[in-house]
């Protein structure tokens, strides 16, 4: 793993958006993978600059997002979905047709699972995924104890997950239960991978994942196995390595 050291959030979230505007500089029709959470947010708003100045087009690329709370439409505040389309898709030319999120409300939960995981093969795999990373390891909504092989499918989430993603929601009463979220081996297949944590409650969690025995216990130690994942951190996420 190569990592990245940025000094703050403001060029971590820069350095991010630089890798990508690159990827789809040299491949326009990109297959990105994408997280939704607080530490992606700098970088939506670096590439909805860069958009908007005329330096980048996304018109050609694909994007996968990672998860999906069960129970979500695309037009409830709390979804992934809606996260999206605030923070990156309307701030850019990504075009509707080529934006994949899982259906938090599918009929066949199931079904819908096995379906995306099938679309992203057809679309030839990922070739930039980018995450973040939860307080405990966890990667996309694998919570640890997910197996490395796991592909995309309808997980419980975690009573720290849930608190953790409380602060957007009314209560935790209304933190969804389950979530339909991409497994390890789909977001190992990634053929690039930028993982970005920041602050200070990140710390703990990035040593055990960067610098710690590899082990279900803490998903995103997986990527230690990845041939090509970077790591960007602010000092305050890099303070314990
Ligand atoms: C969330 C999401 C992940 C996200 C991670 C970190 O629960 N499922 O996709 O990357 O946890 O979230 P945040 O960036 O808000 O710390």
């Amino acid at each position: 793993m190569k990592i990245i050291n940025a000094r703050d959030y403001q060029e971590l979230s820069q350095k991010a958006a630089e890798m990508i505007i690159k990827q789809i500089k040299t491949k326009p029709n990109s297959i990105l993978g994408l997280a939704s959470g607080n530490t992606v947010i700098g970088l939506y708003r670096e590439l909805g600059r860069a958009y908007q100045a005329g330096q980048i087009s996304f018109i050609e690329a694909s994007t996968f997002n990672l998860d999906e709370y069960v129970g979500l439409a695309v037009d409830e505040k709390n979804s992934c979905h809606y996260h999206m389309d605030e923070h990156l898709f309307k701030q850019t030319d990504f075009k509707v047709e080529n934006i994949h999120l899982p259906n938090g409300v599918a009929e066949d939960l199931e079904a819908e699972c096995v379906c995306y995981e099938n679309l992203i093969k057809q679309a030839g795999g990922i070739d930039l995924q980018i995450l973040g990373i939860g307080l405990n390891g966890h990667l996309g909504f694998n919570e640890p104890g997910s197996s490395f092989n796991s592909i995309t499918r309808i997980v419980d989430l975690t009573k720290g997950t849930r608190q953790a993603n409380a602060k957007n929601f009314i209560n935790i009463k209304e933190v969804p239960k389950q979530a339909i979220t991409m497994g390890i081996a789909t977001i190992m297949q990634a053929r690039q991978i930028i993982l970005l944590a920041n602050g200070r409650q990140k710390a703990g969690i990035i040593k055990r994942a960067l610098q710690g025995e590899v082990t279900i216990k803490v998903p995103a130690s997986v990527l230690q196995k990845h041939n090509n994942t970077a790591v960007i951190l602010d000092e305050e996420a890099a303070s314990k390595l």
